[in-house]
């Protein structure tokens, strides 16, 4: 982009989409009161993509003001409402976008989403010409090319809360509970969470695979009895959703009526994608605002922003999206070989 059409941004538009994370307000509020400062206005579009594609939504893209923004910062879920949209996979749909945008005279599109929202993104610009700039906010964590993504740190601590909770009932009944927590396809919450909660087993896709139902259950029940003779009252396994075939429940109920051990399943889902933001996610989405406005104004174009070794920073939006960032193997190592209360680091 010309020096000269990177100085004509005057209006940016914003939307969140996909699952909602703690900490994208913090973001829009952002991103509105850096715009203000460098003079461009935003529009907001409601319920994700959808608000480019459905007329009724189109009525309610709105200017967003600094009162609009006021008092968000400490919220969750998203004041712009969010959807997934498979319309934006589909040429109709992508037309009809690129035309709203134009319509609204908008510069520059600035989405808060995960991979999904950012594949949605880049195909937009087959059909329309204004600047494009991606945020990374999902629980999940699992964008690369950034060290963390919005709303991680608290779908973590509302995890470790809950279970922390769970742990005193479980001790107190000497139980064995499986909790399940999200992620989607990938374990960063999962190794997080078990490891911080201290739970004496993690299971997830990076460090579990189902060969064999039947000896995996028999494994699994094998590793709890010996845990269970030898020391520990409770027994708790953080366990990720999408691993087993019926999620934590259909575990619980197979290790009681094949193995013969009794277990309580717990899920926690989307108490996970609520709730108010810890700092960290205040603060990450505030920085990554602010900076998404500055690549704006300095002409930058097709980035996500990102966060990298404790500093903000731009990589490019197809990189981010070309593969799941893959969990820490030194968190993995660390469970599976030491922390892990299993036959083989019993002694
Ligand atoms: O991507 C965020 C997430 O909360 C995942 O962890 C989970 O698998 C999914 O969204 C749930 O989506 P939905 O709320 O549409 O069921």
């Amino acid at each position: 982009m010309s020096d000269k059409a990177k100085h004509m941004i005057k209006r940016i538009g914003i939307l969140t989409s996909g699952g909602d994370a703690p900490g994208m307000n913090a973001a829009i509020r952002s991103v509105v009161l850096a715009a203000h400062h460098y003079h461009y206005d935003v529009v907001g579009f409601y319920h994700g993509f959808n608000g480019l594609l459905r007329e009724e939504h189109i009525a309610q893209a709105k200017v967003l003001t600094a009162d609009d923004v006021h008092n968000i910062i400490q919220r969750g879920g998203t004041i712009l409402k969010s959807a997934r949209c498979p319309d934006m996979l589909t040429e109709k749909g992508l037309q009809q976008a690129a035309t709203t945008l134009t319509d609204q005279y908008i510069d520059a599109l600035i989405v808060i989403g995960g991979d999904g929202s950012f594949n949605g993104l880049l195909a937009l610009q087959a059909f329309w010409l204004g600047q494009i700039i991606g945020i990374p906010g999902t629980i999940d964590n699992d964008l690369d090319s950034t060290d963390f993504t919005i709303g991680f740190a608290t779908a973590v601590n509302t995890a470790i809360e809950a279970i922390d909770k769970i742990r005193d009932t479980a001790d107190a009944f000497e139980r064995i509970f499986i909790v399940e927590v999200m992620g989607r396809h990938s374990g960063h919450i999962t190794f997080n969470v078990g490891i911080a909660s201290g739970a004496e087993q993690v299971l997830s896709f990076e460090n579990f695979s189902i060969n064999n139902k039947q000896a995996t259950l028999q494994k699994l029940a094998a590793e709890i009895n010996t845990a269970q003779q030898s020391n520990h009252g409770s027994y708790i396994i953080v366990m990720a959703e999408n691993l087993w075939q019926g999620g934590a429940v259909a575990l619980a109920d197979e290790l009681k009526h094949q193995a013969d051990v009794d277990c309580t399943a717990c899920v926690l889902g989307h108490i996970q994608r609520g709730g108010s933001p810890v700092p960290k996610d205040r603060l990450l989405g505030t920085k990554m605002g602010v900076a998404a406005v500055q690549a704006l104004n300095a002409g930058k174009h097709n980035i996500m922003i990102a966060e990298q070794n404790s500093g903000i920073c731009h990589v490019s939006l197809a990189d981010a999206v070309k593969h799941t960032k893959t969990v820490n193997q030194q968190l993995v190592d660390a469970q599976e070989n030491i922390l892990a209360l299993t036959v083989q680091n019993q002694y």
